[in-house]
């Protein structure tokens, strides 16, 4: 199969121009100006933007937390990213304290193999770090090309790991190429704020965010910095939220040391003044959790200045339902939210079409960033001869709503309700098939694959 599309606004993350690309089977394999290529279809793009498909390598598919699952999975999750540009996601394996990196690989290849309809990979959480984990460690990133390591600092009994291994965890990592990912917060001082508001009786969802305070965040930001600095390990912070944490980042830049940077979609657009209001807060009790509004300019301009690198969404929906495990306890609600759906769309609509950013920065923080720093690039996150033929058009003028009726997630509440973007995706390739035309996904379980990463350069 080959598709011509044609005059469209090309843009990678270094520049952008007016021209067709050419696909054939699953690669992109000539651009230009005005094209000769016969083609099996032909797409126009004109007035339209032709940028690499999304990639967020932040999201929870099927996973187990809190006493329950987080309601997409590979097929329903992967699919409603799809319907608006995202054609890659990194998922999170999550090690069963006292249990083996392998055994839970198997447990999440179960969940995505022959179900997830968009390409995807997945790091390593490793909640128990010991001699055996140290092996297994090598075993991903030589055999398996998973090459990043996801570390709790908060969760303590499920998913925390002490400083000490994690920096044991550091020193492997860098031997062999890898890179460790940080949820960075204190957990202790979180878990001791959570019990004295319900001491005092303060259980509505707003205390869910006042026991977790900028800077717990800070804290632990820093020190996760100070850990990397002395192993020398590349790492990554995700969902880093607030200015306290993103000084520490700053800081350490004095240094001359680099650590890589993800925020959150709704970090930049949405604060805590949700959660003055009763059980309805719930919807957006997420860890860590929405700050403040300098927050959202202190991230605004740390992408300006080069240190938040990509913008991701921590998609770990429940249902409504799911949410009322929490009702009368704010320490029960499950954390999370639905996002992978709109990532594109608001990051376009927000930061493009209100002129925050310029369209090549968009495409670095929402694909050509994630790819390079999680060993993609550059098969993935750019249009370019030999790439991976993942492509989104977007409309930039056409103006729409974002609504739970309309949406492709499943979940029966939107984090977004009512809420107008101008920017739509209205046509999606992933690897050269045509998987979103005229609202319909055209995309099976199964078409998407598993990408096996390269070492951290
Ligand atoms: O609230 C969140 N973020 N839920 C998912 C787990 C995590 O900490 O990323
Ligand atoms: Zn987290
Ligand atoms: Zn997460």
């Amino acid at each position: 199969m080959s598709i011509l599309i044609k005059n469209g606004h090309v843009a990678n993350a270094s520049e952008e121009y007016q021209a067709d690309v050419y696909i054939d089977g699953e690669k992109i394999v000539a651009i230009g100006a005005n094209l000769p290529h016969k083609a099996d279809k032909t797409i126009d793009a004109t007035g339209k933007i032709v940028i690499p498909g999304g990639i967020d390598p932040h999201v929870h598919l099927d996973m187990p937390f809190m006493g329950t699952f987080s309601s997409d999975d590979y097929e329903t999750g992967t699919r409603a990213a799809l319907f608006r540009g995202t054609t890659m996601v990194i998922d999170f394996i999550l090690q069963t304290q006292g249990d083996s990196l392998y055994n839970a690989l198997r447990i999440w290849q179960q969940k995505s193999v022959g179900k997830a309809l968009a390409d995807y990979s997945y790091h390593m959480a490793v909640t128990d770090f010991n001699r055996q984990t140290a092996d297994e460690v090598v075993e991903m990133i030589e055999k398996e090309g998973i090459t990043s390591f996801k570390t709790f600092m908060a969760y303590k009994g499920a998913l925390m790991i002490d400083d000490g291994q994690m920096v044991q965890l550091m020193q492997v990592v860098k031997k062999h190429g890898g890179m460790v990912t940080v949820h960075a917060t204190n957990g202790d001082m979180i878990d001791s704020l959570i019990a004295q508001n319900k001491a005092a009786g303060n259980r509505a969802p707003l205390y869910h965010y006042l026991s977790q305070p900028e800077i717990t965040e800070a804290e632990a930001s820093a020190r996760f910095a100070d850990m990397l600095f002395y192993t020398g390990c590349p790492g990554y912070i995700v969902h880093l939220t607030c200015e306290g944490a993103l000084n520490a980042v700053r800081e350490a830049t004095k240094r001359n040391q680099h650590i890589n940077v993800e925020t959150c979609i709704q970090y930049l657009l949405l604060d805590a003044s949700l959660y003055e209001q009763d059980f309805e807060g719930a919807k957006w009790v997420m860890s860590p959790p929405l700050r403040q509004k300098k927050d959202q300019e202190a991230l605004w301009a740390g992408i300006d200045q080069g240190l938040v690198h990509v913008v991701a969404t921590d998609h770990c929906p429940f249902t409504w339902e799911q949410k009322q495990m929490g009702k009368g306890d704010f320490a029960k609600i499950p954390n999370g939210h639905p996002a992978i759906e709109h990532r594109m769309e608001l990051l376009f609509s927000e930061g493009v079409s209100k002129g925050r950013i310029s369209l090549p920065k968009f495409v670095e923080l929402s694909a050509t960033n994630a790819a390079k720093k999680f060993g993609m690039y550059p098969q993935k996150g750019t249009i370019a001869i030999g790439a991976d033929a993942d492509i989104c058009i977007l409309d930039p003028n056409k103006k729409h709503t974002l609504s739970a009726k309309t949406h492709h997630m499943r979940t029966d509440y939107s984090a977004y309700e009512g809420r107008e973007v101008t920017g739509k995706v209205e046509t999606v390739l992933l690897r050269g098939k045509v998987a979103i035309e005229n609202e319909k996904c055209l995309l099976e379980p199964g078409y998407g694959n598993f990408v096996k990463r390269g070492k951290v350069k």
